[in-house]
């Protein structure tokens, strides 16, 4: 029995207002509040999940998007391994900031990421569209990085957005514990044979 959770640290990163707080407010709570606070510095939240009998504490870094604010966020995303680039579909500058602030702030920064997504918030607003999606699916693309859209407001694809980020960055680890217990029953065969060999051995003897 597995007793203490397996860590998967995620951070969300992106312009003032794209709707990160949101986005995380969705998945943890399933709510959607209107009029929340700026982040200041960074904050966080966490969430126990379940990945067939393996636990998993889900850790939730939301750092501000405000200028002020950006050395600050750097001290809560530089551990994580899922970083999140969000924009806001309705705002062209947020796409842009992703360009050329925030993942040239994760390449400096960001020590132990290995999965990256870019997506778009507020697809609720379709009909109000700024960014196209083509562009922006082509600029994960060039960053190696998942693309989805989402919306916090009405839970569009908020859960399959962090399981498929979730299940991608466990695999490895779950390849590891299967190979590891493949080595391990391979160990248990040969010494249950060595001591068969030695056991038939006193036998004959
Ligand atoms: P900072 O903390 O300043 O970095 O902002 P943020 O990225 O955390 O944005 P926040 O979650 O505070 O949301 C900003 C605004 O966008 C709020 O007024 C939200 O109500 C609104 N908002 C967030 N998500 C959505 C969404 O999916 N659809 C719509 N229509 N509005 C949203």
């Amino acid at each position: 029995m597995q007793e203490t959770p397996i860590s998967v640290k995620i951070a969300l990163l992106g312009n003032t207002g794209v709707g990160k707080t949101c986005i995380i407010q969705r998945y943890t709570s399933n709510n959607f509040q209107t009029g929340i606070m700026s982040t200041s510095g960074a904050s966080y939240s966490s969430k126990i999940v379940h990945l067939d009998d393996t636990i998993l504490q889900i850790d939730l870094w939301d750092t501000a998007g405000q200028e002020k604010y950006r050395s600050i966020g750097r001290n809560f995303y530089r551990d994580a391994y899922i970083i999140i680039l969000v924009y806001d579909i309705t705002r062209k500058d947020s796409l842009e900031g992703l360009k050329e602030i925030w993942y040239p702030d994760v390449q400096k920064f960001g020590e132990k990421y290995n999965i990256l997504a870019v997506v778009g918030n507020k697809n609720d607003l379709y009909e109000k569209e700024a960014v196209s999606e083509d562009e922006a699916r082509a600029f994960a693309i060039s960053i190696k990085a998942e693309f989805d859209t989402v919306s916090a407001k009405n839970g569009d694809n908020i859960d399959n957005l962090f399981w498929t980020l979730i299940k991608k960055y466990c695999e490895p680890i779950f390849q590891s514990k299967v190979s590891k217990s493949v080595i391990q029953k391979g160990k248990t065969e040969k010494i249950n044979k060595s001591k068969n060999k030695a056991r038939n051995k006193k036998k004959c003897c």
